[in-house]
């Protein structure tokens, strides 16, 4: 069997993060074939170019975790209508120095969790754009917006809600046919 890596990316640092609930769920529910690692971004100082010449360890070895997975998930709040500070400082790390861009061509896809009825679906339009210009083939559809009620996922990932758990089953095998079907015409370069 085919297996392929995703590296995934939680987009906020607080330590009762419920975007990082929703990335346990994920990895229950996604199809056995898919091998989830967290990337993590929270020890990251914040980027300058200055550190193009020489990168620090922690933006090395950001680097090396997205250039050693197949894919990439993000899974992030809404901050003030946009993605967190931290989720773009390590997209900004990712994407340079100038001609090593990390996410071109490395499949990616965006899901996110708000307290909010609109389940972070501004800042998923920012991603978005921040995705294409790093040139990131994205999965289009399906889009997923979760509002996040209480008990809705606990604390081991576990979704109590039988259509929200239908739901992301499909959306985690609807990315492993999408990263499926972005190797076979763009494998990764050399
Ligand atoms: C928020 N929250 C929020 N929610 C939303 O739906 N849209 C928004 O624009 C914002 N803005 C916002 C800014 C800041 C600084 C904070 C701290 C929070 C509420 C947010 O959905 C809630 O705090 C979630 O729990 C954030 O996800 P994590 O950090 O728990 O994964």
């Amino acid at each position: 069997m085919t297996t392929y890596t995703v590296g995934y990316l939680v987009g906020s640092l607080a330590s009762d993060s419920i975007n990082r609930t929703l990335s346990k769920a994920l990895i229950r529910l996604a199809p056995p074939r898919l091998e989830l690692t967290e990337i993590p971004i929270g020890e990251l100082p914040l980027y300058s170019r200055d550190y193009d010449a020489e990168y620090p360890p922690a933006g090395r070895e950001l680097k090396e975790a997205l250039a050693a997975v197949d894919a990439v998930l993000f899974v992030t709040p809404e901050y003030n209508r946009s993605i967190p500070g931290a989720l773009k400082n390590a997209i900004d790390w990712a994407s340079r120095p100038r001609g090593s861009n990390s996410f071109a061509r490395k499949p990616s896809a965006v899901i996110g969790a708000s307290t909010g009825k609109i389940g972070t679906a501004v800042a998923q339009q920012s991603l978005r754009s921040v995705l294409s210009f790093c040139n990131s083939p994205q999965m289009n559809a399906p889009e997923a917006y979760i509002q996040f009620t209480p008990g809705l996922i606990d604390d081991d990932g576990r979704v109590t809600v039988e259509s929200t758990e239908g739901f992301l089953r499909t959306y985690m095998a609807e990315f492993d046919a999408f990263i499926e079907r972005v190797l076979a015409v763009l494998p990764p370069e050399g």
